[in-house]
């Protein structure tokens, strides 16, 4: 991609931007924020939000970025230059976001190997594999070494290109498997009515309360790549064929539709594994972060060594798309440390992942129970921090600021060109219902968390890291930062061969 309006083709943006939408968010968080918060009210609550907020900040998020034709901390300072510290901000997140994703990708990395381990294995044996590895004290920390070491190597050697090219042929392919798993899980018989009462049909929301609406709503950011500058790096390489509205849309619907469908595949199988089998909730690993990898297994190994190798298969192709979307994260702090403190490509891409590593260490042991923090496993913490705090303030200040800070006619011509009602609508939004209902739901969500578990520990602990936050972002906004500085938008920086957008997210 050598200049702006890079895509040519509508089809072609919304097929590059929705691939980097999907990731572990579809297929690992959904279901498990799903199960963890009452099944069918959770998942009615994240399609309003999906809706209400998700659309409407991609919306926006793609417009900043197309209007300035720029990295987020430009693209948001030519709307103000005082709100700089916004687009800080969304270098800050995806750190956060690589100290526990990595430590997944290394999950989904054992599920490779472990799929052909567990043939012939009942299904006590499968669940207590994954037990030993998670309390084991150094593998969960070896896997997410090679995960993150993959990447940053991958960064390095340049090599972004050949992965997404491969990525193109397999995403497909992870998308044919994801439906097999889902019609297979479907079809199981005994439990899957059970499932399903629990996932889509009967709607409890006593079991959801504020905590789960505010999970919903973080999830719907994290599952959208929102709140974190990625949307706006891929709005800047729109021309105005682009139809922002429209293509906000369609990669909404293929968001959503695919974290559906891994919901399909998981809860009609894990009920039904627990009314046959008459395993307990723990060991699918309902109302847990380790859903997707107990419960999966149990299926593929359910068909005997065929479903060993279609198992170790569905991993590869999981591990992937975790990969090139960690690559991503990665490259947007390369991208502005390259910048900020002016240092080589290699020791860019090395430097803060030493520290990345450094923390999602411990993450990846405080599964098992080696490290908590007051009581808290570190990737249940770093989880709530971005995606329940970080990520609806910042996409709350994009909107904002757009919705204000921008021309109102020059907003509302051009979400539609040629249809101003709609504009109109998301100006609307974006300026009164989104920020509200954002504030609401996330000062809620934190409420009922403090009173849910009384813990003045945890409440110590999250502003202590808030205020570290505060300090590192008002630091680094010290350091003076030129126009053309950091972020996500390789254009800006010189790396011609680099600059594609589908570099900037998976
Ligand atoms: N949306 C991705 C997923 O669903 C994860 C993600 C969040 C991401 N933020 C990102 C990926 C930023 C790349 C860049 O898994």
């Amino acid at each position: 991609m050598k200049k702006h309006n890079g895509f040519a083709s509508s089809l072609g943006f919304v097929l590059a931007s929705a691939g980097s939408a999907v990731g572990l968010g579809n297929i690992w968080g959904f279901p498990y924020k799903t199960g963890a918060n009452g099944g069918a009210a959770f998942v009615l609550v994240y399609i309003l939000m999906a809706l209400l907020l998700g659309i409407v900040g991609m919306t926006v998020e793609m417009y900043v970025g197309k209007r300035a034709q720029a990295n987020p901390v430009t693209a948001v300072k030519k709307i103000n230059s005082k709100i700089g510290f916004v687009g800080l901000l969304s270098v800050i997140v995806p750190f956060f976001i690589i100290c526990y994703y990595s430590v997944l990708g290394g999950y989904t990395m054992r599920g490779i190997v472990s799929s052909f381990t567990d043939i012939g294995k009942d299904a006590a044996g499968v669940s207590a594999g994954l037990s030993d590895f998670m309390a084991n004290p150094w593998l969960p920390a070896l896997c997410t070494f090679l995960f993150l070491g993959l990447a940053v190597f991958i960064i390095m050697g340049g090599v972004q290109k050949g992965i997404e090219k491969a990525s193109k042929v397999l995403m497909p392919l992870l998308f044919i498997i994801l439906l097999g798993v889902m019609i297979y899980s479907l079809c199981l018989g005994e439990g899957v009515k059970a499932g399903l009462d629990f996932y889509i049909l009967k709607a409890d929301f006593k079991a959801l309360g504020f905590k789960g609406v505010a999970a919903a709503m973080g999830q719907v950011f994290f599952s959208m790549s929102l709140g974190m500058g990625i949307m706006i790096t891929y709005g800047s390489y729109t021309g105005k064929e682009i139809n922002l509205f429209k293509s906000a849309v369609q990669i909404s619907l293929i968001d959503t539709a695919i974290a559906l469908m891994a919901g399909f595949a998981i809860f009609p199988a894990a009920f039904h594994f627990m009314e046959v089998e008459g395993i307990a909730a723990s060991e699918v690993g309902l109302g847990g972060f380790a859903l997707m990898f107990m419960t999966l297994p149990l299926v593929f190994n359910s068909l005997g060594t065929v479903g060993g190798i279609i198992g170790a298969f569905f991993f590869l192709m999981v591990t992937i798309a975790a990969i090139t979307s960690v690559v991503s994260l990665v490259e947007v702090v390369t991208q502005f440390f390259i910048q900020k403190f002016r240092i080589s490509r290699k020791r860019a891409a090395v430097l803060p992942m030493i520290l990345a590593l450094a923390i999602s260490i411990p993450v990846s042991l405080s599964l098992g129970g080696h490290f908590t923090l007051f009581g808290f496993d570190l990737l249940t913490f770093f989880d709530e921090i971005t995606n329940t705090v970080l990520m609806p303030v910042t996409a709350l200040c994009v909107c904002v600021a757009a919705g204000f800070g921008i021309k109102r006619r020059e907003f509302e011509d051009n979400i539609y060109v040629g249809k101003p009602i709609v504009g109109r609508i998301i100006s609307f939004m974006a300026r009164f219902v989104t920020p509200l209902l954002i504030l609401v739901v996330a000062i809620f969500g934190i409420y009922s968390n403090v009173s849910v578990n009384v813990n003045y520990f945890a409440v110590i602990n999250t502003a202590f890291l808030l205020a570290a936050v505060a300090f590192a972002v008002y630091f680094l906004s010290l350091v003076r930062v030129g126009d053309t500085d950091t972020g996500c938008n390789a254009d800006e920086l010189g790396y011609e061969g680099d600059a594609d957008p589908a570099d900037a997210a998976e």
